[in-house]
């Protein structure tokens, strides 16, 4: 039997498999779906301090093999969201994060702190949202680490850091960021596009330009995970980015990943996570791979 445990700093999963924030809802009206065993962690939709309405459709659109979103972050605001879903979060056996997204830096540290009455084990930090200025929180260190260190004064508990690799200089804001307090690290967030269509002419979101995600952003993901490694030798990975396959999944790992974020897969095949552990557990035996943590930043340099 393979050992599929890997950790996280401070948290240590049962399965190197995270479902990504914002393609599982609250994880509450999930849960019936699939078989939840299979993730070591599941991540709620980002959560702002008051209600957010989201974007006008169309929000959602295939491109080439992968999808584009710019629904804006809908979501009811932290109290609704407690409301709603806060109870049901003790009876989900994995592990659920929270998530939290705000246009300032005050809002990050109050969405935190409201989450202090849900039984999250970890919280994620969405900074790959536009702040007030407009530009991403992501693409600056210094408001990366501003943004950490307000989560970090409002909660003890673990706090993983989801960067976006639209910043060229992400090894930077990765140390920012666990400078600043984060455990670990989420490489990444959808990738910033846009698609038009020929005979409308007209953009396929109506906010012009989105995240794009999916199979096609994987050697994008490859290339920040290694980035970010060559940064943190030593700092917790959750690789993000273009996994609906068990080889994808370790792929993100060889590049130096410790657990993987599954997304967008979701929306083809809401129990991919039972096809990706079959596969991963296959891959090790056929490798004589006794701990999947042992692929960890494996791969064979030229
Ligand atoms: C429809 C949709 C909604 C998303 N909403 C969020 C969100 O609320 N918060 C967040 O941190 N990431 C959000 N993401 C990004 C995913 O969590 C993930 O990081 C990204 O899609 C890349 O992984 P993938 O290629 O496996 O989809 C969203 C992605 C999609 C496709």
């Amino acid at each position: 039997m393979t050992d599929t445990k890997v950790s996280l700093g401070p948290v240590t999963l049962a399965t190197p498999l995270v479902a990504a924030s914002g393609t599982v809802g609250s994880v509450v009206e999930f849960t019936s779906t699939t078989d939840f065993s299979k993730y070591g962690a599941a991540v709620v939709k980002s959560v702002a301090p008051e209600p957010w309405e989201g974007r006008p459709a169309p929000r959602i659109a295939p491109v080439v093999n992968g999808m584009l979103n710019g629904i804006g972050i809908q979501n009811p605001g932290i109290d609704e969201w407690i409301v709603s879903y806060g109870d049901q979060v003790a009876d989900i056996e994995t592990d659920v994060w929270g998530s939290v997204v705000a246009h300032d830096v005050d809002g990050f540290g109050r969405v935190a702190a409201a989450m202090e009455s849900v039984p999250f084990a970890a919280i994620e930090v969405n900074l790959s949202c536009p702040n007030l200025d407009g530009l991403p929180f992501a693409l600056d260190a210094s408001s990366t680490a501003e943004v950490i260190a307000s989560v970090r004064a409002a909660t003890e508990r673990p706090i993983g850091a989801k960067l976006t690799s639209d910043a060229y200089n992400i090894g930077e804001i990765a140390s920012a960021a666990v400078d600043a307090g984060a455990d670990w690290l989420v490489v990444a967030n959808t990738v910033r596009g846009a698609s038009i269509d020929v005979a409308t002419r007209r953009p396929l979101l109506s906010g012009l330009i989105g995240g794009y995600s999916g199979e096609p952003i994987r050697p994008i993901a490859v290339r920040a995970i290694l980035d970010v490694r060559a940064a943190l030798p030593d700092v917790p990975i959750v690789g993000c980015g273009g996994v609906s396959h068990a080889d994808h999944a370790v792929e993100l790992m060889l590049a130096g990943a410790d657990a993987i974020g599954i997304g967008s897969a979701h929306f083809a095949d809401p129990r991919i996570a039972t096809k990706i552990m079959r596969g991963l557990e296959r891959y090790a035996r056929r490798n004589g791979i006794d701990r999947l943590a042992e692929l960890k930043g494996a791969y064979e340099p030229w």
